[in-house]
């Protein structure tokens, strides 16, 4: 198994029912912050179940959701069917874009699950799809220097402050046997420097910084903001 078939399968990441639901409001008011108006173009790449996409929408023009998982597009395309805002897209979809069409793309918790060249595509596929100032959002991306650890005790303190402790600690026990720790064994998570990132980005065309506070609870991850840089004038001295 790799991690695009973990994500199409059953996957009980979340403890209980009010994890997921603390989880996507939190992240919700997050990525709404950085709509940069109330008009705005905006595709949540590797969106997940997108719990609360409708009130996202709500705060912006037009929501592509895009995930590789085609069960997760199927539920979220039920889901969303009726809502105008709201598109959800496939690979073909994804393409089919044109050039110039968003104003942010949010990559929120993915780029753990994707090497380092699957991001620089997703990286020339953003500078190409953005409006000139446009952003992508790089969310809870997980520094070199992360472990297990830093992640359960960042669970743990979002159990305390969301009153789901105890059903934190039988998630935990759960998770201690479950693929996704067999997958995290095998395959490992993606992780990355704060100065590589940023070294990429520009590589890639960027102007980027990182931001003071990540997407989501755990303030251990890294959230990487970047608008693709603009073109040099050729007539401008070197
Ligand atoms: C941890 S979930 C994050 C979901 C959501 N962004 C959030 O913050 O709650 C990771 C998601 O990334 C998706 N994913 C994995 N690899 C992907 C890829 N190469 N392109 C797009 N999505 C991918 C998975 O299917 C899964 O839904």
């Amino acid at each position: 198994m790799d991690w695009r078939e973990y994500w199409n399968g059953p996957h009980p990441i979340y403890v209980n029912a009010r994890h997921r639901a603390l989880h996507f409001d939190l992240i919700a008011r997050d990525i709404a912050r950085l709509f940069p108006s109330r008009q705005a173009v905006a595709l949540d790449y590797g969106c997940g179940e997108a719990d609360t996409a409708a009130t996202l929408a709500q705060a912006c023009g037009k929501l592509y959701l895009f995930d590789t998982a085609s069960t997760v597009r199927e539920r979220l395309r039920a889901r969303h069917s009726g809502d105008p805002k709201i598109v959800v897209l496939d690979e073909a979809g994804l393409e089919a874009l044109p050039e110039g069409a968003l104003d942010l793309i949010v990559v929120n918790s993915v780029l753990q699950y994707l090497s380092e060249t699957e991001l620089e595509s997703v990286l020339d596929y953003a500078h190409e799809r953005l409006k000139p100032g446009g952003k992508i959002a790089l969310g809870d991306v997980v520094p070199a220097n992360a472990n297990a650890v830093s992640d359960t005790l960042a669970l743990l303190d979002f159990a305390v402050k969301g009153g789901f402790l105890a059903a934190a600690l039988v998630g935990l026990a759960r998770t201690a046997f479950s693929d996704y720790r067999k997958l995290r064994d095998q395959l490992g998570l993606t992780r990355y420097e704060e100065g590589r990132m940023l070294e990429l980005l520009r590589e890639r065309g960027f102007v980027a910084e990182r931001a003071p506070h990540n997407i989501g609870h755990n303030q251990t991850r890294m959230l990487f903001l970047a608008t693709p840089a603009p073109a040099r004038d050729p007539a401008a001295p070197a």
